[in-house]
């Protein structure tokens, strides 16, 4: 597919058909994904594909446990609806063909070699170079995602049971969870959302 059709293509897919992905397609995602710029070409990632069911539902379970722990605002009714709406936007991973997981290890900068600055210290000086590192792997994917044929959903709702995804992805030191995409064949045409016009987004400065 064309790069601008693919690009005008993308919405974010949240309901997909029981088709399996083929592993030759879940492969040629995660090459893609490891042709993204990265800070310092660190590279600093690994990608965790799980088509496996059960536990994507052992996930999607402890989402819902962290979600029901958060200290709510108490007003009743209005709450409950709202958190069986995040509830859903967290956990309709579980029923994806498949789930990239990106994890990442620290990395070190070519700066912090040659300054007294510690590496938390530079990243927020440079806006958190790490966490756009994975901005550029995770566009990558959602993008090759439509090339092949499927659609997909950046998801970093679940992130709020991070240690408990951890444990039962068996992620290791020193890399840490950090977004999902979940993926599969759209079931029905997504919800297209409303976009910004150019002029409304754009600024020259000649
Ligand atoms: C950093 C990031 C995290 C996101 N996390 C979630 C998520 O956890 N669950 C979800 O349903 N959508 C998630 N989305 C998708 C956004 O809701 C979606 O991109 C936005 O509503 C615009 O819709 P579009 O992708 O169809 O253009 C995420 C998007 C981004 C960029």
């Amino acid at each position: 597919m064309e790069l601008v059709q693919t690009i005008e293509n993308r919405a974010s897919v949240r309901s997909f058909t029981a088709e399996k992905i083929k592993p030759e397609d879940l492969k040629e995602l995660v090459r893609r994904a490891g042709l993204a710029p990265s800070i310092n070409n660190s590279q600093p990632w690994k990608f965790v594909v799980v088509t496996n069911h059960e536990l994507l539902k052992k996930m999607a379970e402890a989402v819902s446990e962290s979600i029901g722990n958060l200290p709510v605002i108490d007003k009743e009714d209005a709450n409950r609806s709202f958190l069986s709406r995040i509830e859903w936007y967290s956990t309709f991973f579980e029923d994806a063909p498949a789930l990239i997981a990106l994890l990442m290890k620290p990395y070190v900068s070519v700066l912090e070699k040659g300054v007294e600055l510690s590496h938390d210290e530079i990243e927020r000086m440079r806006n958190h170079p790490d966490m756009q590192t994975a901005g550029a792997a995770v566009q990558t994917i959602l993008l090759s995602a439509i090339d092949l044929g499927y659609g997909a959903c950046w998801m970093s709702a679940p992130m709020i049971a991070k240690q408990a995804l951890e444990k039962l992805l068996k992620v290791e030191d020193p890399f840490k969870l950090v977004t999902f995409v979940a993926i599969g064949k759209p079931f029905g045409a997504p919800a297209r959302k409303a976009k910004k016009a150019l002029s409304e987004i754009i600024e020259i400065i000649d």
